[in-house]
């Protein structure tokens, strides 16, 4: 059968695991053609390069790579405003595109999320993503193809993905949040408003089972979640701060939970996402030594021991290992 280059990136436990800096890394490295980012507005996805630090919420990470074509897929949420604020902070005016039949996140669906009193309970991030979700299910959102601004950058994704994909060129479909914030696969209620898992990603750009050859589910080191609902393990914030691992949310501001990382949720993102690779961020942040380390040999034995354990539990190899924010901050082990 002929090997097909397209990647799913996907999140295991509550988002903010570092998709963007894996993201980022291999639109450079690996040269990608084509990025597609899933989602909404409400995952910020945090690109450092040459000093220079970006969170998007809209453009997809891998946008360093000048020759990448990017896309938001048919199932994503576009917020007008945001779009083009990013499009012009991140200079992609000319090759990034949104499928006519996108969502478009509007005013009222903020004010909704933010003023349901069941939607306070859940601690939403407040854009109004699940409200335009529940709009889009009611038959009557506004689509991308009904905004003037927009009218430069619609397109068919779903046509331009395969298309790209059965050309042989490198596509890689971007996902946000992570699976333990999936409608289905997560903590439920405690979630955001659709499935995130691999297939969701893929249905939401418009690509079937059988294009996929490889999904890299993507683990932090230790694990962060905002908002309420569970968090096994939780510390307490002045452990956390101890620890280093206190973190504020890229996209709101608030404040991050942690927890030492699960074994038993991270074997269940595996199953649940059928993932066959593994990246592991911040490794430098459990394990200083590790910080800028491009080679396997350079990490520390207790570093390399924890990564080891990791892989032993979820049965797949961890290809990529972050230690520090830049993209380049990255031991590839494919090489
Ligand atoms: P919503 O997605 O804004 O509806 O929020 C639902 C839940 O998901 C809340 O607990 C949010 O904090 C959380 N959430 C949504 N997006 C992200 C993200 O990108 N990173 C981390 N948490 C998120
Ligand atoms: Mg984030």
């Amino acid at each position: 059968m002929k090997k097909l280059p397209c990647t799913v990136v996907t999140g295991a436990f509550w988002g903010d695991e570092g998709k963007g800096k894996i993201v980022s890394y291999l639109a450079l490295n690996d040269q990608l053609d084509v990025c597609v980012r899933t989602g909404s507005v409400n995952a910020a996805h945090t690109v450092w390069y040459e000093g220079k630090r970006y969170a998007l919420q809209m453009v997809p990470a891998a946008f360093l790579n000048e020759k990448c074509r990017l896309l938001l897929g048919i199932g994503a949420n576009v917020h007008v405003a945001k779009f083009l604020e990013e499009v012009k902070v991140t200079n992609v005016k000319e090759r990034i595109g949104i499928d006519r039949q996108a969502s478009i996140l509007e005013e009222k669906h903020s004010i909704q999320d933010k003023t349901s009193a069941h939607l306070k309970g859940i601690g939403t991030t407040g854009w109004g993503v699940g409200p335009a979700i529940e709009e889009r299910v009611r038959r009557t959102a506004k689509l991308a193809e009904d905004i003037p601004e927009l009218q430069p950058y619609l397109t068919d994704v779903t046509r331009e993905i395969n298309e790209a994909i059965d050309k042989g060129k490198k596509v890689l479909l971007e996902g946000t949040q992570g699976l333990m914030l999936s409608l289905f696969h997560g903590t439920y209620p405690y979630v955001t408003g659709r499935d995130t898992s691999a297939s969701a990603i893929c249905s939401e750009a418009g690509v079937g089972p059988t294009k996929i050859d490889n999904v890299l589910v993507v683990f932090k080191a230790f694990m962060t979640r905002v908002g309420a609902g569970s968090l096994p393990g939780e510390l307490t914030t002045e452990e956390a701060q101890k620890r280093g691992w206190f973190e504020m949310a890229a996209g709101t501001g608030r404040e991050r939970r942690s927890a030492p990382f699960n074994f038993e949720l991270a074997r269940r993102a595996v199953m649940i996402n059928s993932a066959t690779q593994a990246a592991l961020t911040k490794l430098d942040i459990l394990y200083p030594q590790c910080k800028g380390a491009k080679n396997y040999d350079e990490l520390p034995e207790e570093a390399k021991q924890f990564t080891k354990e990791i892989e032993k539990q979820i049965g797949i190899p961890v290809v990529l290992i972050g230690t520090g924010p830049e993209a380049s901050d990255i031991v590839d082990r494919r090489k």
